[in-house]
């Protein structure tokens, strides 16, 4: 169960879209690709991660906000936004830019389809933190960071703040 490297901000496959997944084609390989997915997860003690910051250009992302402590792993395949509504203004941050976080204005209740890890097409329901994570995760699958949402001036700030966190990413 191996702890993968996380991608960092800058890497070419953080800025590109990542084209459909072919469940029937992954569904052999998806089981152990999800035990190194939620392990570097952890790791990194995020509530979110997709493919592409583990190096693969893949539409599939991890979420697992602990709603009241408790661990509710969602896996998201080829995930689509149904309905967006209410806004929310809250800190952000990304495991592929750590240690730098910035307030976000984002939808605070998503609605999103997905398959599950089964291939199973599903709806999924999110407020606050999970709708958050929702919107962070399909950004990341359509190659965007919290930071390309931010207004200038506050994305200036955040390019400063990377500028200095970046010598002590791996
Ligand atoms: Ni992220």
């Amino acid at each position: 169960m191996p702890v993968r490297r996380v991608t960092k901000h800058g890497e070419k496959v953080l800025k590109t879209a990542c084209p459909p997944l072919d469940y029937e084609a992954i569904k052999g390989e998806l089981p152990a690709l999800l035990k190194d997915m939620w392990a570097t997860m952890q790791a990194a003690r995020g509530v979110g991660l997709a493919a592409p910051q583990i190096g693969l250009s893949m539409r599939l992302c991890v979420i697992d906000v602990r709603p009241d402590g408790k661990s509710q792993r969602l896996v998201l395949i080829n995930p689509e936004i149904v309905s967006l509504d209410g806004e929310l203004n809250d800190e952000e941050g990304c495991l592929s830019l750590p240690g730098v976080y910035h307030k976000l204005r984002r939808r605070a209740r998503a609605r999103v389809r997905a398959l599950d890890e089964n291939g199973v097409s599903r709806e999924l329901s999110g407020e606050g933190l999970l709708a958050r994570a929702f919107q962070h995760e399909i950004d990341h699958l359509d190659g965007k960071l919290f930071v390309d949402r931010l207004e200038f001036e506050d994305k200036l700030k955040v390019l400063d703040a990377i500028k200095t966190a970046r010598p002590n990413w791996d």
